[in-house]
């Protein structure tokens, strides 16, 4: 039995799998209509979400599987004090396949490590995202053709942005990566992904306040929210959450193939005016996160 909880629990040579495989229900959606006839998935949300729950319930849709859950804590009976380790022992007995978001980091480990069905993380904490790696993956496949000698920028909230984490992970394992870290001082790249992995794969990076001095090298900007839920105090969010905004002339000396991505929700750090620019790739890549966890959920279930 498998797990997803980082996205390393995945090789390079599965990851290119999944991303065939979810090309191929684009190009063929028919043929999976019957995939997860009579399984089911428990989406157990601990935290808010739109993009990530409802598109691994519209995947179990699409595969012909039912869905089962709950999306706020205080629905379940983690309410009344029950530890996820019980919750998903009981779940268990109902479902076929978890995907849990928590706020708690680790939190989808402790489940993975109480289940006998496989435990998908959906994010957990200010620590890892996979499912959004893999559906970052699958758009800079289909926008730039591939992964190896890319610019990638990654700018706002480095610190407690659990997406950046897992996609800067991921991509450290293509050829001739460089990679721009793009936030105020406040909010850097934890120290442990930087040591890590970026100093340990001796990937070439910059490290900067100004998006405008980088934004002419990059072949991908990756944009995220200022994750205000993470931060001790409103002062400091309301003092950081206006460090970046995107704006058509911002845009003006980036290349012309740039590929836009934002995990969503946007806050105001991409300017809607920016919406209609061909580079913006951000709502392509909430569709592709639906196909990649069909692809996730039928190489869990061992479903060919
Ligand atoms: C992200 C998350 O939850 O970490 N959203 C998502 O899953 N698409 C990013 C965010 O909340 O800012």
């Amino acid at each position: 039995m498998r797990h997803l909880n980082d996205i390393l629990d995945l090789s390079t040579e599965e990851i290119e799998q999944l991303i065939k495989r979810a090309e191929d229900i684009i190009a063929h959606p028919g043929d999976y209509a019957e995939k997860c006839r009579g399984k089911k998935l428990a989406t157990l949300f601990y935290e808010p979400s739109t993009r990530t729950r409802l598109s691994f319930e519209a995947a179990m849709y699409e595969l012909g599987g039912v869905v089962l859950g709950f999306s706020e804590a205080q629905s379940s009976s983690a309410a009344k004090g029950e530890s996820v380790a019980d919750t998903v022992r009981t779940v268990s007995c109902y479902a076929d396949i978890i995907a849990m978001r928590h706020p708690k980091e680790g939190a989808p480990r402790v489940a993975a490590m109480n289940s006998s069905i496989p435990v998908i993380n959906a994010g957990d904490g200010g620590h890892n995202h996979p499912t959004q790696t893999l559906t970052d993956l699958l758009t800079i496949k289909r926008e730039k053709g591939g992964f190896s000698g890319l610019t990638v920028g990654f700018c706002g909230d480095l610190k407690f942005g659990r997406t950046v984490h897992s996609l800067i992970t991921a991509l450290s394992r293509y050829p001739d990566i460089k990679i721009a870290l793009i936030s105020p001082a406040e909010l850097k790249l934890p120290s442990y992904v930087k040591r890590d992995v970026i100093q340990k794969k001796e990937i070439e990076y910059v490290q900067t306040t100004d998006l405008t001095s980088v934004m002419p090298s990059l072949d991908v900007l990756y944009m995220t929210r200022v994750q205000r839920e993470r931060f001790f105090n409103e002062e400091d969010y309301m003092r950081l959450r206006d460090s970046y905004i995107l704006t058509p002339e911002k845009l003006v000396s980036a290349k012309s193939d740039l590929c836009i991505m934002h995990p969503l929700p946007r806050v105001n750090e991409i300017s809607t005016a920016v919406d209609s620019d061909p580079r913006a790739a951000y709502f392509k890549q909430v569709l592709y996160g639906k196909y990649i966890r069909m692809a996730l959920i039928m190489m869990l279930l061992g479903i060919e």
